[in-house]
C-alpha cells in the first residue's frame, strides 16, 4: 500500500500507513470495543511514522486507558495480531490433544483442564475441550503464518504452526468416527439430529463451523440428519453443505438432510442427538421428552461438554462426551 500510495501521490501529499489490528471476538464485540485488553498501533519507526501513530493513539484514548495502547513497529503489529489468534487456537489443539488421551485412558479434559489452568502461568482461559475450533480467524491467520514462515525460508516454523491446523481436522474426524463407531460401526439409514450448526453460540455465522464436517462425514456415511440451529438462516446451511460436497448432487444432499424448526423436532425418531454448537437453549432442553420421542438405544454424543451427564444416564440415555473415557 505504501508502494502503491508513494507512487501516486501529488507532490506535497504525504502518507503514513499505520498497522491498526482488531481484537473483537464475535458476539462480544462491543464490549471488546468499548474494553480492550489492548489497543495496537503499528507503524514505521521515522519521525512521521511515529506521529502518525500517536496522532491515532490520542483518537484511542478518548475511552482506552494509555498503558494499554501500544505503539510498536509495523511488522510487530502485523505479526502480533497473527500471533494472538495462533497461540489461542494453538490453546484449543493442545487441550483438544489431551482429550483423546483422556479418552483412552478414563481421564476427564474438564479435571485436567481445571488442574492445568490453574498454575497461573498457565491461566484458565481457552481451555475447553470441543468438537474443534471455527470461525473466520483462527485458521485463516494460521496459515497466514504458515505461510509467511514457508516465504521466509523457515519450514520447520511453517510446519510447527499448521500442526494446529491439523490437530483441529483430526478432532473433527475423531468425534464423528466415535459416533459411527458407537452406533455398532454403522450409521446407513439411521436418523441422527444434529444440534447447531453455527461455529460457537451467539452468532449466526459458519465459517469454518466444525458442524459443517461433522454433517458431511454423516452424510458420506449415508445417514439421515436432522439438522437444528436457531439462528443459522436455512438458505446459508444448504449453502455451506453444497460447498463441503461439492462432487455430491444437491438432490442427495437434501433428500439425507432435514432442517428442523426446534431441538425437539430434529430428535424426534433419532438413534442419536449431536451438539455441535454450545447454544444455551440446549442446556434446556427436556431430555425426558427427547428420550421418548427416540429409538432405542437413545445416544447423546455431546462435542461442547454442556450437557448433565448423570442425569442423562438415569434417563435412560447412551452418553459420549468430548474427553471423557467412560465405557459405554
Ligand atoms: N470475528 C472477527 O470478525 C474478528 C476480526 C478481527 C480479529 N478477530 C480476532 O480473532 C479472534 C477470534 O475471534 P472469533 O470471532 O472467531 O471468536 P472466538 O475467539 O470467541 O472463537 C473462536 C473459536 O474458539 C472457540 N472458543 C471460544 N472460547 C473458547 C474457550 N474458552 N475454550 C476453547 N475454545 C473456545 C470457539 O468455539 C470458536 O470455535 C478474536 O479474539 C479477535 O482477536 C476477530
Amino acid at each position: 500500500m505504501r508502494t502503491i500510495l508513494e507512487a501516486n501521490s501529488k507532490p506535497n501529499c504525504k502518507f503514513q500507513i499505520l498497522s491498526n489490528p482488531e481484537f473483537l471476538a464475535e458476539g462480544t464485540a462491543i464490549a471488546d470495543l468499548f474494553s480492550p485488553d489492548r489497543v495496537l498501533i503499528g507503524s514505521l519507526q521515522t519521525q512521521e511514522g511515529k506521529d502518525a501513530a500517536v496522532s491515532l493513539a490520542e483518537v484511542y484514548a478518548h475511552w482506552v486507558p494509555r498503558e494499554r495502547i501500544l505503539t510498536v513497529g509495523l511488522w510487530s503489529s502485523e505479526l502480533s495480531k497473527l500471533a494472538a489468534n495462533a497461540m489461542l487456537a494453538q490453546r484449543i489443539s493442545s487441550i483438544n490433544a489431551l482429550s483423546a488421551i483422556c479418552e483412552a485412558t478414563g481421564a476427564n479434559i474438564d479435571e485436567v483442564a481445571h488442574a492445568v489452568g490453574r498454575d497461573s502461568r498457565v491461566g484458565p482461559k481457552f481451555l475447553k475441550a470441543s468438537v474443534g475450533f471455527g470461525g473466520s480467524c483462527f485458521q485463516k491467520d494460521i496459515l497466514n503464518l504458515v505461510y509467511l514462515s514457508e516465504s521466509l525460508h523457515l519450514p520447520e516454523v511453517a510446519a510447527y504452526w499448521r500442526q494446529v491446523v491439523e490437530m483441529n481436522e483430526y478432532q473433527k474426524r475423531r468425534f464423528s468416527k466415535r459416533v459411527v463407531d458407537t452406533l455398532f460401526n454403522t450409521i446407513t439409514g439411521k436418523r441422527i439430529a444434529v444440534l447447531g450448526f453455527a461455529f460457537k453460540a451467539d452468532t449466526g455465522d459458519t465459517r469454518e463451523s466444525a458442524a459443517i464436517t461433522l454433517v458431511k462425514d454423516f452424510v458420506a456415511e449415508r445417514a439421515l440428519v436432522n439438522l437444528y440451529d436457531p439462528k443459522v438462516p436455512h438458505e446459508q446451511i444448504w449453502l455451506d453443505l453444497a460447498e463441503a460436497m461439492p462432487v455430491t448432487p444437491a438432490a442427495t444432499i437434501q433428500k439425507q438432510v432435514q432442517i428442523c424448526g426446534s431441538a425437539l423436532e430434529a430428535c424426534k425418531n433419532a438413534e442419536a442427538v449431536v451438539i455441535a454448537t454450545e447454544w444455551k437453549e440446549f442446556r434446556e432442553i427436556d431430555w425426558e421428552t427427547v428420550y421418548a420421542g427416540m429409538n432405542k438405544p437413545a445416544f447423546v454424543f455431546d462435542g461442547r461438554m454442556l450437557i448433565d451427564v448423570e442425569k442423562l444416564r438415569d434417563i435412560g440415555f447412551k452418553v459420549a462426551v468430548i474427553g471423557r473415557g467412560e465405557r459405554l
